[in-house]
């Protein structure tokens, strides 16, 4: 619970100035789908083939952590269909990907809340967590019923009965309590936010990490979102100038 988070690239004077951890919303799949006349879940499969593009781009990028949106805590709300095929790529996205995630040294992660999710699926989710637990060439972290007022408040109740419980003192509560708590609490804060599709909104996305991201909101549908793309607006996060709120010289 108290490991600590390493530090951003971007917030150390001396390191190389791209983006360590790139947090991506992938939006549009519905309307992409639409667009071909197609169902909304035809869009989801599009979506999810750009995932594994964008994960074997990383390296090359020196983009050490990828967090994706996959799944949100609203995201029940969209149709029984909708949901049931997204929950059943999920699996399937697992059980196709599992092995070469693996071998080409990429380690996942899921935050978000499971208990809503089925038993089938989180221990999917255990076990790929679980076997690539000893990769470290890129951090893949998949938000899965993943809202950032959710887990805030599940931080909290755990933080609140730390300290009903006397492990925590109120008076010692700052900045770098409620991270330890968060489900993030691993990894460094995002240094760039992305979300496709020309929509200007973060959704309840890392809310707490993002507090000094960049954010950069593209009109591109996620399934048509290319390495290129991805790659342009990395280099150009490095043309940009960070001051975490300080004056630079
Ligand atoms: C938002 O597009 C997208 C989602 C709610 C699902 C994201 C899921 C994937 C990209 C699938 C694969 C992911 C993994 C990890 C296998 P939308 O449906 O809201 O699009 P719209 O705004 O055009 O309707």
């Amino acid at each position: 619970m108290t490991q600590a988070a390493p530090k951003t690239q971007a917030s150390d004077p001396g390191g190389a100035p791209g983006p360590r951890h790139v947090a991506i919303i992938m939006d549009g799949n519905g309307r992409w789908a639409r667009a071909r006349g197609r169902p909304r879940l035809f869009g989801h499969h599009a979506g999810a083939k750009r995932v594994r593009e964008i994960v074997e781009a990383c390296p090359d990028l020196g983009v050490k952590y990828l967090t994706i949106f996959a799944f949100s805590t609203e995201n029940w709300k969209r149709t029984q269909t909708e949901v049931a095929g997204l929950m059943s790529l999920f699996r399937r996205y697992i059980t196709k990907e599992a092995r070469a995630l693996r071998d080409e040294g990429v380690r996942v992660r899921f935050i978000g809340d499971r208990v809503k999710l089925d038993d089938k699926l989180v221990a999917m989710m255990d076990e790929l967590e679980g076997m690539t637990a000893h990769n470290d060439r890129v951090h893949l972290t998949i938000a899965l019923n993943y809202g950032s007022r959710d887990e805030v408040s599940r931080a909290t109740q755990r933080l609140a009965q730390d300290v009903a419980d006397g492990r925590l003192d109120p008076a010692e509560v700052d900045e770098e309590t409620l991270p330890r708590y968060l489900d993030t609490r691993v990894l460094p804060d995002p240094d760039l936010v992305i979300r496709t599709s020309g929509e200007a909104r973060i959704s309840n996305f890392l809310l707490w990490q993002s507090a000094y991201a960049e954010y950069e909101f593209i009109d591109t549908l996620w399934p048509d979102f290319t390495c290129d793309i991805f790659a342009r607006l990395v280099r150009s996060y490095g043309a940009r100038d960070r001051r975490f709120g300080a004056v630079t010289a």
